[in-house]
């Protein structure tokens, strides 16, 4: 489907839930575009009336033609409520609707795509469908739809007068439009650009705040004040030629108008003068031009919003309405035993070459496995693979059995609790946090105990209660509220609550000093009790009670075995073990500073 296709059946699926307030909508706009034609109508037959009737009684033959037009001059404003009531109960429904579609369709993204894309660009992307689709809902309705009924309304009165009136009607309209379009088109192109600079603008200003702690460091406020300028101006630039480019557009659009309107008049004349035309028809065709005039002044003025907001809402739809790159299914993922096999499997990130080429390997039911390797090894990568957070080329990888490409990948998240290397926790309060992800029916109270008993075990209960909110406490954006060990006991506490079969650990305790790395420690043996774990570790001593260690190196499982077996092999795993001291590495920079590190850069 090509782009604009699809901006146009994205509003058609919005809009589609809505039919009753679209049909009000439309029952006005018909109302509207009809009184452009009628009032001048009604007045025209008064005028000649009182023009026909003796002076004392012009009131008594007149009046009910009168109140006739006093009825539609006033009868729009009552109109134009039914009109508003309408908005009010279609746009948050609309809006709410387009917002969920969004967040729905965002979140079924696969990880991959939030790498490429972020969160602040993507929050830009939905507010941009929030604000721009009923814009051009709107639009539509009552200046392009609107407009060609009054237009249409006005052809069949003028042409009761003279088919003279009604042919030129459509001539001006016809002359007009492709021009506003050409200018609009042209002025959009300027205004992308406007929009662009702003956009670097406020880019800039996001930026300037997130490094503020830089800034007053560096003291570089006075530059980054010049640098802020230098967008300014180029912005007041662009800014201008549009207002040029605006401007001349306007002018010939009244030029053109200011013809047909002496044209019209010198017509009148000239027919008035053959009587072939009576004096109310002056007051017919100068009310009718003054109104469309105004309608359709507004609606070519509508062109260029109507073009602006319909690319923001096909440069929104590129990013939300992307083809999703891990497809999901819907058979769930069983988990009995917890078996994981790697089969032949091959990856690539890129076109570049392969991580991952032609990988087997199996991990037993409950066996609990170290991952160990350099930086950049591609013990993350196996891990994400595991988590389907990226596709395989080849091969397959399977949990009991089951290949975890044909599964859901909400059955697939249920049966893996993950303590993350850098734990990020929601802004709210740490009950929430802990027993996120919950689909337990618990009461009260035994969400707390839960949240609590996980607390403890995760030595993170003493440090919650010491807060001033306790459990309730919020955390701040991001969890920034508290230290990154605690953070790391919250992510700890989390798994505890969430219990899964198969348990992933990235440097699960890396954050933590020595006494809470000891008790989380022996809490988390108790946790990978009976179940697969596998465990990434850049402390090598920690891993001394895995059953099996996998030794990674540029994607490749070099060594496979348990600690004391590995070393017996007196291989890569040995000299990285030989090379550690007090559980972390140190080696030679080259140039001869010492640096520490956990694997020594040559192998
Ligand atoms: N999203 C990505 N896109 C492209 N390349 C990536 C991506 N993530 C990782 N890589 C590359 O894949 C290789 C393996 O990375 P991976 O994150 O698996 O290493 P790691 O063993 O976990 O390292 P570390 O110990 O530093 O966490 C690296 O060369 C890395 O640059
Ligand atoms: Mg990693």
């Amino acid at each position: 489907m090509s782009n604009s296709k699809k901006v146009f059946s994205f509003i058609i699926r919005s809009i589609k839930p809505f039919k009753f307030y679209l049909f009000l909508h439309f029952l006005v706009i018909v109302f509207i575009s009809i009184n452009v034609s009628f009032v001048p109508l009604i007045s025209k037959i008064l005028l000649n009336k009182i023009i026909a009737t003796e002076h004392s009684l012009i009131i008594q033959e007149t009046i009910d033609i009168m109140m006739l037009l006093a009825f539609l001059i006033v009868l729009p404003s009552i109109v134009l409520r039914i009109s508003d009531y309408a908005w009010t109960m279609f746009l948050p429904k609309l809006r709410h609707q387009i917002t969920h579609d969004s967040i729905q369709k965002l979140l079924s993204q696969s990880h991959h795509f939030f790498q490429n894309n972020f969160s602040g660009s993507l929050v830009n992307k939905v507010r941009d469908l929030f604000n721009s689709s009923p814009k051009i809902i709107e639009i539509f309705l009552y200046n392009f739809v609107g407009g060609a009924l009054a237009v249409l309304f006005a052809f069949f009165t003028l042409s009761t007068i003279n088919y003279i009136f009604a042919i030129g009607l459509i001539v001006w309209v016809a002359i007009i439009i492709p021009i506003a379009y050409r200018s609009a088109l042209q002025t959009n192109r300027v205004s992308m650009n406007v929009a662009n600079q702003q956009s670097r603008i406020m880019g800039n200003i996001v930026d300037i705040f997130a490094n503020i702690q830089n800034i007053k460091l560096f003291s570089s406020a006075k530059f980054e004040l010049n640098r802020a300028d230098k967008f300014q101006k180029k912005f007041t630039t662009l800014y201008s030629q549009r207002g040029v480019y605006l401007n001349k557009y306007y002018t010939l659009l009244g030029l053109i108008s200011s013809f047909y309107f002496i044209a019209c008049f010198a017509f009148l004349i000239w027919l008035y003068a053959h009587e072939k035309v009576t004096v109310g028809d002056f007051i017919l065709i100068f009310g009718i031009n003054n109104f469309l005039h105004n309608i359709i002044q507004d609606a070519m003025k509508q062109i260029r919003n109507f073009l602006e907001e319909f690319s923001v809402i096909k440069e929104a739809l590129e990013v939300i309405d992307k083809v999703r790159e891990v497809k999901d299914c819907k058979e769930k993922l069983e988990v009995s035993k917890g078996e994981i096999i790697f089969e032949k499997v091959k990856f690539s990130y890129s076109e570049g070459s392969p991580l991952f080429s032609d990988k087997s390997v199996k991990i037993k039911a409950g066996e609990k496995v170290g991952l160990v390797g350099r930086s950049g090894s591609g013990k993350s990568t196996f891990i994400n693979l595991l988590l389907r957070f990226y596709d395989v080329q080849e091969g397959k990888i399977l949990i009991d059995n089951q290949d975890i490409s044909k599964i859901s990948q909400d059955s697939l998240h249920d049966a893996i609790g993950v303590i993350p290397q850098e734990a990020i926790l929601f802004h709210r309060n740490l009950i929430e946090n802990i027993s996120y992800g919950n689909k337990e029916q618990l009461s009260k109270e035994e969400l707390l105990q839960k949240v609590m008993n996980s607390a403890q075990k995760a030595s993170a209960h003493k440090f919650i209660e010491d807060m001033p909110g306790g459990y309730y406490s919020q955390v701040g954006e991001r969890g920034i509220k508290l230290s990154g060990g605690q953070r790391q006991r919250i992510a700890i506490a989390r798994t505890f609550f969430k219990n899964a079969p198969i348990l992933i650990l990235d440097e699960a305790t890396s954050q933590l000093d020595s006494v809470n790395e000891n008790m989380i420690q022996e809490s988390l043996k108790s946790l990978m009790e009976n179940k697969t774990t596998l465990v990434i570790a850049h402390r090598l001593s920690t891993l001394q009670m895995m059953d099996r260690i996998l030794v990674f190196s540029n994607g490749k499982i070099v060594e496979d075995g348990c600690h004391e077996d590995l070393l017996g092999l007196n291989g890569y795993y040995k000299r990285l073990w030989s090379a550690q001291s007090g559980g972390v590495l140190t080696y030679q920079i080259e140039g001869g500073a010492t640096a520490t590190q956990l694997f020594p850069l040559k192998t």
